[in-house]
């Protein structure tokens, strides 16, 4: 007996946000009140069919269960690693005695609060079929310079078939946990779970997903955020 593929979720949330520059990591900090943390795991444990999120934080975090999402029934923590590729894996690890290698596990990055039900939905309709998976990304619309010399323009690149990554990204558990595992055996550089999965050869499917689903990575990110946030309500 096999049953339908579960879903699973998984967010990286042990970075310390350095890019960000302030004294509490970046996920901790509040947009209208709420943690970044929260809203982004808030915005998975609305999704009803999602069953179980393991949320890898930083080793002696201790900000992570006073978020009354931490106290949900579906909510587990593990300890991340010294890079988001390896905390995602202890989090894949977390999950190995209740995943199916043929269950669905989606990673998302804890500082991206502003994922919307919809591009939620529309992934797991369109990846969640697809044996390759697939993540939301959104095609590039601005005309790209090559620098060189410091700033001078090199050239200027054509964007057409140029898309950027964002989470979530969804795979099969057991073909994302063998890409995660091949990768940090040979040293190879994982930016996110979709080059794993390229590099066994695949090609993960491109879900067109909204430009405002951002990331924190500088103090204006977070106003963008808030601004995002505050006009869906
Ligand atoms: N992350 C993680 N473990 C790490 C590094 C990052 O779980 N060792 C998580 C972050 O918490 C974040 C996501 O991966 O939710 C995306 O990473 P990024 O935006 O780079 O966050 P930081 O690494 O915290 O920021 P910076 O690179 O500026 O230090
Ligand atoms: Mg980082």
């Amino acid at each position: 007996m096999t049953g339908p593929a579960r879903r699973w979720a998984v967010l990286p949330a042990a970075g310390r946000g350095e890019r960000f520059g302030a004294a509490t990591p970046k996920q901790y900090l509040k947009v209208h009140g709420r943690a970044v943390l929260s809203w982004s795991m808030g915005a998975l444990l609305a999704e009803r069919s999602i069953c179980g999120i393991v949320v890898a934080v930083a080793a002696g975090d201790r900000r992570f269960a006073r978020l009354p999402e931490a106290r949900d029934a579906r909510v587990v923590s593990c300890i991340g690693g010294a890079r988001r590729e390896l905390s995602v894996a202890h989090a894949l690890e977390r999950l190995a005695c209740a995943a199916r290698d043929s269950d669905l596990v989606l990673v998302h990055d804890a500082a991206r609060p502003c994922l919307h039900r919809d591009d939620l939905r529309r992934l797991f309709e369109r990846a969640g079929r697809d044996p390759a998976g697939g993540l939301l990304a959104v095609p590039v619309g601005d005309t790209l310079k090559r620098g060189v010399q410091g700033n001078r323009v090199g050239d200027t690149v054509p964007r057409e078939d140029l898309w950027r990554a964002l989470t979530p990204q969804l795979f099969r558990y057991g073909l994302l946990r063998r890409a995660l595992m091949l990768c940090l055996t040979h040293g190879r550089a994982v930016t996110d779970e979709a080059s794993a999965v390229e590099a066994l050869g695949l090609r993960p499917l491109l879900v067109a997903g909204r430009t405002d689903n951002i990331k924190v990575t500088e103090p204006q990110d977070l106003r963008l955020a808030a601004a995002v946030l505050g006009g869906r309500r």
